[in-house]
């Protein structure tokens, strides 16, 4: 009989990767108050009244333990040509904002100027999902500036093609 735990999670993270993605990163505000944020493709729309959307976090991330009741964060589109952006948020640093373009937020997050988009959420809830937590954000404000996208797939970001 088929089991899940049988399957082999190197060739799992692969085959997940085949489903292509924007990309985002998720701007928040740290125990002491100092703006970070993480890079994240895990973002999907939820609901629209209430107005929620969700991503998922590894329960290892540092940035899992600023997310909880009361915190807000901004989820930020990318476009296409801030790749920079998006592996600098995807890699440990200490000030991850060095450099970038930033924006301020309605509830003191930060967002990343020259996005497509921002979503500026209140923590609403947050679910087990195995290794990652899934966390659902009540969208409170939002604008779109639009541009060029980026894409993830199989582990590459690029832009769509013309
Ligand atoms: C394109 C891209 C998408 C990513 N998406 C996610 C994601 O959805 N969830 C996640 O937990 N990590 C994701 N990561 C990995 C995190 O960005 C990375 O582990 C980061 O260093 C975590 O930062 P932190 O430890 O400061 O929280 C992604 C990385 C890249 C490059």
């Amino acid at each position: 009989m088929l089991d899940g735990t049988a399957l082999d999670p190197r060739q799992l993270r692969d085959a997940f990767g085949r489903f292509a993605t924007g990309v985002t990163v998720v701007t928040m505000l740290d125990d002491e108050g100092r703006p970070t944020g993480v890079t994240v493709n895990s973002f999907s729309s939820v609901s629209l009244t209430p107005a929620l959307c969700l991503f998922s976090l590894g329960k290892e991330q540092v940035s899992c333990r600023w997310l909880r009741e009361g915190s807000h964060f901004t989820v930020n589109i990318l476009a296409a040509h801030q790749e920079d952006i998006a592996w600098g948020f995807a890699r440990p640093r200490d000030d991850k904002f060095e450099g970038v373009p930033r924006g301020d937020g309605s509830f003191g997050v930060p967002y990343i100027d020259g996005s497509l988009c921002h979503f500026e959420c209140r923590f609403w809830a947050k679910y087990d999902g195995g290794d990652h937590d899934i966390i659902l954000g009540e969208v409170l404000n939002f604008k779109e500036l639009g541009g060029e996208p980026m894409v993830f797939y199989k582990g590459a970001i690029a832009a769509l093609p013309e």
